[in-house]
């Protein structure tokens, strides 16, 4: 997630807890992000991108966040599906409410530059080879 603050100094850092709440908004969990909590606070616009690593698409989302803290009456609405997914490991000191106001594709250059050999399938294959890994039998 990418952050500005007052001067326009921009800031990135990775989230992995995070989740669609609806057709507008992804909530994003505070665990450990003072910075990007301190920027929102001074510029609420933002910008998220994320891609599947093996089939190399995704999505930018640009957007404008809100901080919001667990006295807020609707904590709990967004908060729920990232207290969900960390269970008891982290605490969540604050949301992230991103509004989205536009959402982009994110494609991997390979897809036009080499349209007749380039599948999501052989992108797949290729990023396992990268990584050296291995595909579980009985998961795609
Ligand atoms: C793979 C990865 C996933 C992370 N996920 C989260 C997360 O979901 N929420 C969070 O607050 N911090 C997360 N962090 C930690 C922040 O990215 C890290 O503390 C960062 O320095 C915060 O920067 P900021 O204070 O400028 O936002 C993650 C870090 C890594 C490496």
């Amino acid at each position: 997630m990418a952050t500005s603050d007052e001067h326009g100094e921009t800031s990135v850092s990775p989230k992995e807890v995070w989740a669609v709440a609806d057709d507008a908004h992804i909530v994003v969990a505070n665990i450990a992000s003072p910075g990007s909590a301190m920027n929102i606070g001074a510029n609420a616009k933002v910008c998220l991108s994320f891609i599947d690593i093996f089939v190399q698409k995704g999505f930018k989302i640009i957007g404008t966040a809100t901080d919001l803290k667990p006295s807020a009456p609707e904590f709990s609405k967004w908060a729920g599906p990232l207290h969900a997914m960390v269970g008891d490991c982290f605490p969540i000191p604050s949301v992230f409410v991103v509004c989205a106001t536009s959402v982009h594709r994110i494609i991997a250059p390979s897809y036009a530059f080499y349209p007749s050999e380039t599948t999501e399938e052989s992108q797949v294959q290729s990023a396992l080879r990268n990584y050296g890994a291995h595909r579980r039998v009985g998961h795609d």
